[in-house]
């Protein structure tokens, strides 16, 4: 039983922490904060959807146009759709401001 549950408890830290493994270590080793990187997307593009839709574009197909993040080369990044849904997701709910000025 208590293995079962701590099982679980795995289960679902792996599952809401795709955004900490997928994304964190590699930009907190390369010094690109992501916080900030966040409020410009979200000063940019405003809503939820297209924060999360012009990050998933630039994430999958990147365009030096359309980039945001101007310091250094252009990093191509190599995450898997279903991932980088799960890990956008999890970005948005970390930072978002809606909700927090109510
Ligand atoms: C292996 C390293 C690495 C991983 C993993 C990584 N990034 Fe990045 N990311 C970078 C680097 C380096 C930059 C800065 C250069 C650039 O903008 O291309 C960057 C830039 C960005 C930008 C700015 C794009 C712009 O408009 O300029 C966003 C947004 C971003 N990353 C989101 C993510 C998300 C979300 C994840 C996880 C799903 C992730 N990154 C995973 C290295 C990484």
């Amino acid at each position: 039983m208590a293995k079962k549950i701590a099982l679980l408890f795995l289960c679902l830290t792996l599952y809401a922490d795709t955004f900490d493994r997928a994304c964190v270590p590699c930009h907190q080793r390369r010094g690109v904060a992501l916080k900030p990187i966040f409020f410009d997307y979200l000063l940019y593009y405003s809503s939820e959807r297209g924060v999360k839709g012009a990050m998933r574009e630039f994430l999958l197909r990147p365009d030096p146009k359309k980039r945001l993040y101007k310091k250094g080369p252009i990093y191509r990044h190599r995450i898997d759709p279903g991932t980088l849904q799960k890990a956008l997701d999890e970005y948005w709910e970390r930072y978002k401001v809606i909700g927090k000025i109510k």
